[in-house]
């Protein structure tokens, strides 16, 4: 796929905030690891997993080749991975907000994660006047450029995974009032 989205121009210098170190400390990361939409594949590094036990699937050409050479790259679809693609964690940090289809992708994450899916979304309050509203999407401004920036309430945190099938086993950081990312462990 000859994918690039407009969040490539800065993914380079992308530093995964504070959830790349919450993650380090919780050490829920267990197993062969999927990094759904992995970007350059930072967490590779910052929760220093064995390259073996590491994948990164990533539809952006620019990000994967930008990937350092020892890391395991593929390109791929959230929406539609491999039928044999299995992981005993599965990662998804900060993908699902620019997704119109989150319930879809997340099924398929269901389906490919064998102990643990752990994701980064953003929660806090759709009303944010930062945000724009338009065909029931919420958009954000970077850089000149408007793109899809999905913010999860509390309550809507708990109905897309329903929807999806899923129900979380820990919550980290969850907000109802401005834009906080937020970290859920699923133990399936
Ligand atoms: C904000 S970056 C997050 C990167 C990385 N997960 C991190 O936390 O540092 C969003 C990533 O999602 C990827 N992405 C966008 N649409 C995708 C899709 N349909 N399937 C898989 N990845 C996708 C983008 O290419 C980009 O690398």
């Amino acid at each position: 796929m000859d994918y690039k989205d407009d969040l490539g121009i800065h993914l380079e210098s992308w530093t995964s905030e504070g959830y790349g170190q919450d993650l380090k400390d919780f050490d829920w990361v267990e197993g062969l690891v999927l990094d759904v939409g992995c970007g350059i594949g930072h967490m590779a590094k910052i929760l220093d997993i064995p390259t073996e036990r590491y994948l990164g699937i990533e539809p952006s050409k620019t990000f994967r080749e930008a990937a350092p050479d020892e890391l395991r790259m593929m390109d791929g679809d959230i929406h539609n991975l491999p039928a044999e693609l299995r992981g005993e964690t599965v990662l998804c940090l900060d993908v699902l907000i620019h997704l119109k289809k989150q319930v879809e992708a997340l099924k398929e994450l269901k389906r490919v994660t064998t102990k643990r899916l752990i994701l980064q979304v953003r929660t806090g309050d759709p009303d944010d006047p930062i945000l724009r509203k338009r065909d029931h999407q919420t958009y954000r401004i970077h850089k000149g450029q408007e793109y899809l920036y999905n913010v999860w309430s509390p309550t809507m945190l708990h109905n897309i995974l329903g929807f999806a099938g899923l129900k979380p086993s820990m919550v980290f950081n969850i907000h109802s009032e401005g834009i906080h990312p937020t970290l859920i462990r699923i133990d399936l």
